[in-house]
């Protein structure tokens, strides 16, 4: 096909979400890799032109150059499609150069498994907990009664929400997210945005006045380039963590038991111990790929696959597709609990590689490890429900039959 290829052409609108949760879109990447691995998507009357860059190397080399492929007017196509992402150069994820890797080096030490065994520790709690209940159920849908507050619950310990709050700032989460919801408004959403904005400007206060040994404290009392953050950098870095750490870890954990109960013998495979829980989470982290893709917008005229970049056009790399490349991985679209190594680039690269990257690990090996303590069979009961999202996959219910491990009651 010819670079003024349209989507109408390939039959595809990857700025739809319902596309996104089409059955046949491995197919629709693999013929973009092999095709048109730099594609032009055709805008619309009232939108741009973006990028979509399908292949393994190809997205690396934009998550690389982090000084071509900037961040700051967003990092998802729905934000850059919209003119650009407001919290671009105070919120971590969209922000450049020097600014960010200072913001980075001053959060990394919250995040490194030192820091978070605490932390770690409550995670395995909960995930069992979790677990025991659903296996008492019998059928249970998983999304919604045993991942939903696994990772709010994390992240409001990172943090240092009082338990007291957090059933309050769930609800607003899932209203300021919505996309699970029909029902939800515009107006809903901007509003739950904004409560959870006053909240954590309200506890980014107490905690100034009285640091403890939480996240929220080190936001409110770090030095950025000679400067102590502002209330509105705070707030939108707590509220990002949120964003980037809930939905995302959500998604994988259903996806993990999704692709157990579609692979059955791998499930079973994996109780009898044929792989390792770390090699296992790795293949279940590139198989349900929760974040689809990453943007970014190119800061001068670059040249990839024998095509022109302009400075300012929206570039898309699809960590999806990446993730079934069949140059980067042996027989991409076979799920191989063994798989090693694992080059999977679900958590991003470079500068921005995932900061939560050892929280999620942590999240997903608890949930696994519970389940493979306490069921049995995994079976599905009717179809999962899809999110409807250009930039997050999986399912927002879930309906599973988990039976009982052998020698466990239920
Ligand atoms: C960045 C995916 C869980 C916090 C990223 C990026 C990806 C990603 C692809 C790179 C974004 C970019 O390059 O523009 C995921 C997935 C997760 C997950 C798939 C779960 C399975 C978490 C958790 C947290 C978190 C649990 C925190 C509690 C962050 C932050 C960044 C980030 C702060 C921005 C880092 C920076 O810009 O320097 N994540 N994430 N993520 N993630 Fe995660």
């Amino acid at each position: 096909m010819s670079p003024s290829t349209s989507a109408e052409d390939l039959g595809i609108d990857l700025a739809d979400p319902v596309t996104l949760v089409r059955s046949d879109l491995d197919d629709v990447f693999r013929h973009l890799r092999r095709e048109h691995p730099v594609f032009l998507h055709p805008g619309t009357a009232t939108r741009p032109a973006f990028w979509v860059l399908s292949r393994y190397d190809d997205v690396l080399s934009v998550y690389k150059d982090a000084a071509t492929f900037v961040s700051h007017r967003g990092n998802m196509l729905t934000s850059l499609l919209d003119g650009g992402d407001p919290a671009g150069g105070r919120l971590l994820a969209v922000t450049d150069g020097p600014r960010h890797t200072a913001l980075r080096a001053k959060l990394l030490k919250s995040f490194a498994p030192r820091s978070l065994q605490r932390v770690a520790d409550r995670v395995r709690r909960r995930a069992d907990e979790r677990v025991a209940a659903a296996v008492a159920l019998g059928t249970c849908d998983f999304a919604a009664e045993v991942a939903e507050d696994i990772p709010m619950g994390t992240i409001c310990d990172l943090l240092g929400v009082p338990p007291s709050d957090r059933a309050g700032l769930l609800r607003l989460s899932k209203q300021a997210l919505s996309s699970d919801d029909a029902d939800q408004t515009a107006e809903d959403a901007w509003l739950a945005r904004n409560d959870i904005l006053l909240y954590f400007a309200e506890l980014a206060e107490i905690r100034r006045a009285e640091p403890r040994d939480d996240l929220i404290s080190t936001l409110a009392s770090i030095e950025v380039e000679g400067a102590v953050l502002t209330e509105d950098e705070i707030v939108l870095n707590c509220y990002g963590l949120l964003l980037a750490g809930d939905e995302t870890s959500r998604l994988a954990m259903s996806g993990a038991v999704w692709t157990f109960a579609r692979h059955p013998e791998q499930w079973t495979a994996l109780k009898e111990g044929m792989a390792q829980l770390p090699t296992a989470v790795e293949e279940l982290l590139r198989w349900t790929t929760p974040a689809m893709h990453v943007g970014r917008t190119a800061a001068r005229d670059v040249e990839i696959g024998g095509r022109t970049i302009r400075a300012g056009d929206i570039v898309t790399a699809w960590n999806l597709s990446a993730n079934r490349d069949e140059a980067a991985f042996t027989n991409p679209d076979v799920l191989d609990l063994t798989r090693s190594p694992n080059r999977h680039l679900t958590f991003g690269y470079g500068p921005h590689f995932c900061l939560g990257a050892y929280l999620a690990r942590a999240e997903i090996t608890a949930v696994v490890d519970a389940l493979l303590r306490r069921v049995g069979e995994i079976e599905p009961v009717g179809d999962p429900e899809p999110v409807y999202s250009t930039f997050l996959r999986g399912y927002s219910g879930l309906n599973v039959r988990l039976g009982p491990a052998a020698g466990m009651a239920r």
